[in-house]
């Protein structure tokens, strides 16, 4: 028999896991405690924007004609309890208010809530990104509160998907990592993950705390890479030199490799920046806390970043925002996603606007999300009607759209122009001849 899958927490996480595992061929059963939120994955919508996954649902949510029929959505704990063989648990684990630690409460709540409903030999995978030593206490309070005992086990699976590409991450991941305790786990899970370690990725099996940490051991790389090239910019400006240049030659050494090294505004969204301070918070609690002041220096190169943006723009204008009207081009974190979470571009438009600064912002998915966090900014329909009048032009969001915009129809309708690429993304030989001042983080002016 076909293993059961059910999927708690149906956010970008759980909507494209439930999604993936029913294109895998599995019958699959997703649970979230917001009701509109299974309402609308019901009729095969998605609440996000996520490129393919709502193509991949409606071709297997029950009831959408033409579906598999293989993915249904619930409210019941009960329901998805007497379903599953296999428990996926996606729930979010957001920066603690105040404090840099993870929160735990819906991972926690999701335990709670499902433990007691396991009456027969189950196991429950941790897909969330949670401090270490988080699912050797879980496995704890499952073996508490599961009336089948031990027959419900505990395994950890973590997630590496982008936003973006959350779809063919999914599908296709390049490494599938798992924390068992025991060889049936390891066998469940093989069976879950048979069709992609089929096509070549690779399985890892470690333990509890190894697979924890992998989540967030990568994650603060990617930070640290990110940051690293950031600083080199910070030299490069102070040195006259280039670092898209500098990016590329190192870039090309196998063992640095050149990915993950655009200098610009730097890294934004709900993983990077809150897992690299959970993980301080972390490692400060377990008394390891020297190993990662480290990464307290890429968090704050990180955020000087937004900082530095916004007195470029002050600069270009003329000292000060009063009375100036300022476009900003990208308001998600990262193209191809709605994200405004941390997102680096939003924060600068933000700072501008409260420097005194006339803020127009356009962002080709960004814009519902953008608009919940700071109401408070001008949003315009497209990057033409944001740029009108405009003293500045910010490119902060490297969305395709941006690039592909033509330099001469922009230069028509601005004020003066200028304009500051945040994300090193934009062909500055076309823009300055076109007319425009071109100026790019940690690049030489021209
Ligand atoms: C990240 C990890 O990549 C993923 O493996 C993990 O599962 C979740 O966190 P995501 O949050 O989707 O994924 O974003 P990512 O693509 O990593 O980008 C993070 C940020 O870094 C973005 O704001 C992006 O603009 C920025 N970035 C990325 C740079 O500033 N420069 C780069 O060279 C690359």
């Amino acid at each position: 028999m076909a293993l059961k899958i059910t999927v708690i927490g149906t956010g970008y996480l759980g909507a494209t896991h439930a999604a993936a595992m029913a294109e895998l061929g599995f019958e699959v059963l997703g649970l979230d405690i917001v009701p509109e939120k299974i309402e609308m994955l019901s009729a095969g919508r998605v609440p996000m924007y996520e490129p393919g996954l709502e193509e991949l649902l409606k071709a297997h949510v029950a009831g959408i004609e033409g579906s598999t029929g293989r993915l249904r959505f619930t409210t019941s704990y009960a329901e998805a309890g007497a379903f599953g063989d296999v428990h996926f648990i996606c729930v979010n684990t957001p920066q603690k208010h105040g404090e840099y630690a993870c929160d735990m409460s819906y991972v926690d709540a999701a335990v709670e809530s499902l433990a007691p409903c396991l009456e027969r030999a189950a196991l429950v995978v941790g897909k969330s990104t949670v401090p270490v030593g988080s699912a050797d206490r879980l496995a704890q309070r499952l073996a508490e509160l599961a009336p089948a005992g031990d027959e419900v086990e505990l395994a950890w699976n973590p997630e590496f998907l982008r936003e973006g590409f959350a779809v063919q991450d999914t599908l296709h991941p390049d490494r599938i990592v798992v924390g068992v305790r025991s060889e049936h786990a390891e066998k469940v899970l093989r069976e879950v993950y048979a069709t992609p370690m089929a096509e070549g990725s690779p399985l890892v099996v470690t333990d509890f705390p190894t697979s924890e940490l992998v989540k967030t051991a990568a994650n603060s790389f990617l930070a640290t890479k990110i940051s690293f090239i950031n600083a080199m910019a910070e030299v490069c400006e102070a040195a006259g030199g280039d670092v898209a240049k500098l990016a590329e030659a190192i870039g090309h050494d196998d063992r640095i490799g050149a990915k993950f090294l655009r200098a610009g505004i730097g890294f934004g969204g709900g993983c990077l920046p809150k897992d690299i301070r959970a993980f301080m918070a972390r490692a400060g609690e377990l008394g390891a806390d020297q190993a990662l002041t480290f990464l307290r220096e890429v968090d704050s190169i990180n955020m000087r970043r937004r900082g530095h943006m916004v007195e470029l723009a002050r600069d270009a204008v003329g000292g000060a925002f009063l009375g100036k009207r300022v476009a900003v081009l990208g308001a998600t974190f990262k193209p191809d996603s709605d994200d405004v979470r941390d997102s680096p571009a939003l924060n600068v438009a933000g700072q501008i606007h409260l420097q005194g600064g006339q803020v127009t912002v356009y962002d080709p998915k960004g814009m519902d999300n953008a608009r919940r966090v700071f109401p408070t900014l001008g949003y315009a329909d497209s990057a033409v009607e944001a740029a009108r009048g405009a003293d500045v032009v910010l490119h902060l969001t490297e969305w395709r759209e941006f690039r592909e915009l033509d330099p001469a129809a922009l230069a028509e309708v601005v004020s003066r122009r200028l304009i500051l690429d945040g994300r090193n993304a934009l062909d500055a030989t076309t823009w300055r001849s076109a007319g425009w001042t071109y100026r790019a983080m940690g690049r030489p002016r021209a």
